[in-house]
């Protein structure tokens, strides 16, 4: 894969998919680390005297324009971030939009409006990606949150280009992703967040990888009820107990230490923090939940991490929305932050987590990626990255 830093860019037009799926509230951006995360790559192309027409999905406007999905919020913000006027063009394609693409001076900056208001971006259609890459005359994938799309401006597009690169954040995703391929050693891998089913993957697949596996979230509740005990109002995948079983005999043959909560602070549900207690894990009351780890399983996992050379991360500990049942994760993700040992974090509920907590710095790497890092774990190819291979 080629990245941006060693090609040939200057004066050149340069059409740069990102990801700017952004948390929106009454159109106001919630979190901007998406945005801030792709200012690395457009500075070293501004530097070059490169002019940047930047291109972005937003939600999932299903092909139709959706005025509240409009990236008018991120045009602003990254105009703000570049201290430089970021015009957002009226469409993704048609000729007004390739005017303006077209008349970009060197240092100048065009947003084109959200991808998928165009049916074609998600099919990855031929004629729509040939039209996306009239904008630019070298294209740049800095979107790792969406390389695991086959979608037009991700794949499609790379067709119509003679260079095709990867930018600094998709650099960086891949250079810290790949560690997991060939960890320092003790490797462990912490999975939470509330199912199974969406961590049975990235399970299966890390399982001939990590040393151990620490579990918690309501994940855990799956795999406690799969051993034969009683879990109260518990969330449970019912479905998947018997897979559960199978990953703990899994680890048992190939020798990977797997730990679940020894301890829960137990409730009436995720809203109410009244009669909140802690119980050991096989005495959950039947008309309580597990709603988040209890001390004795921060100490366990706290001694098991404490030894760990490489950490994957992804899921809370438990319902960190509701500030009785925080702690656990908050405790976890101090933890992290403080080892010596690599640390990598992905996914959207623990990166909310870590930036509540101001302790972003302290991690070695936290992916922009949501599904785009789940499937890497899962060990399936990214399209977007395999499109960049190719071409
Ligand atoms: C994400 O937020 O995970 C990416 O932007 C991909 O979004 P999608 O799940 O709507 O394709």
């Amino acid at each position: 894969m080629k990245f941006i830093d060693t090609q040939d860019i200057s004066g050149k037009r340069l059409l740069i998919r990102v990801d700017y799926n952004v948390p929106l509230k009454s159109g106001e951006i919630q979190d901007d680390n998406r945005i801030r995360a792709s200012i690395p790559t457009l500075k070293l192309a501004l530097d070059k005297n490169a002019s940047i027409v930047v291109c972005s999905h937003l939600g999932k406007p299903k092909g139709q324009v959706n005025p509240e999905l409009s990236l008018a919020s991120a045009a602003r913000r990254l105009g703000e971030l570049l201290n430089m006027d970021v015009p957002l063009a009226p469409d993704c394609a048609g000729q007004e939009t390739l005017t303006m693409a077209k008349n970009l001076r060197p240092g100048q900056v065009l947003m084109l409006e959200n991808l998928r208001f165009n049916p074609g971006e998600e099919k990855n259609d031929p004629d729509f990606s040939r039209q996306l890459a009239s904008m630019g005359e070298a294209y740049v994938n800095d979107a790792f949150g969406v390389s695991h799309r086959a979608h037009a401006s991700v794949v499609g597009v790379t067709e119509y280009f003679d260079l095709c690169m990867g930018g600094m954040l998709l650099k960086k995703e891949w250079e810290y992703l790949s560690k997991v391929l060939d960890p320092a050693r003790p490797f462990i891998l912490v999975s939470g967040g509330a199912k199974v089913s969406s961590k049975l993957g990235v399970l299966n697949n890390l399982m001939d990888r990590v040393d151990a596996m620490l579990i918690g979230g309501a994940m855990a509740n799956t795999f406690i009820k799969s051993m034969g005990y009683d879990v109260g109002t518990s969330l449970v995948e019912n479905d998947l107990l018997e897979e559960a079983r199978q990953i703990i005999n899994k680890a048992r043959e190939k020798k990977v230490s797997f730990y679940l909560p020894v301890d829960f602070i137990v409730g009436q549900g995720i809203d109410s923090s009244e009669d909140s207690e802690v119980v050991p894990f096989q005495d959950i009351p039947a008309d309580k939940m597990a709603l988040d780890i209890g001390p004795s399983t921060c100490t366990l996992f706290a001694e098991v991490l404490n030894k760990a050379r490489t950490i994957v991360w992804n899921g809370p500990m438990g319902a960190f929305e509701n500030r009785a049942y925080a702690q656990g994760s908050y405790n976890i993700a101090d933890l992290m932050a403080d080892l010596p040992g690599e640390t990598i974090v992905g996914g959207g509920d623990t990166n909310a987590l870590i930036h509540k907590l101001g302790i972003g710095e302290k991690f070695s790497f936290i992916s922009t990626g949501g599904g785009s890092f789940m499937e890497f774990l899962e060990g399936k190819p990214l399209p977007g990255f395999k499109a960049l291979e190719k071409r």
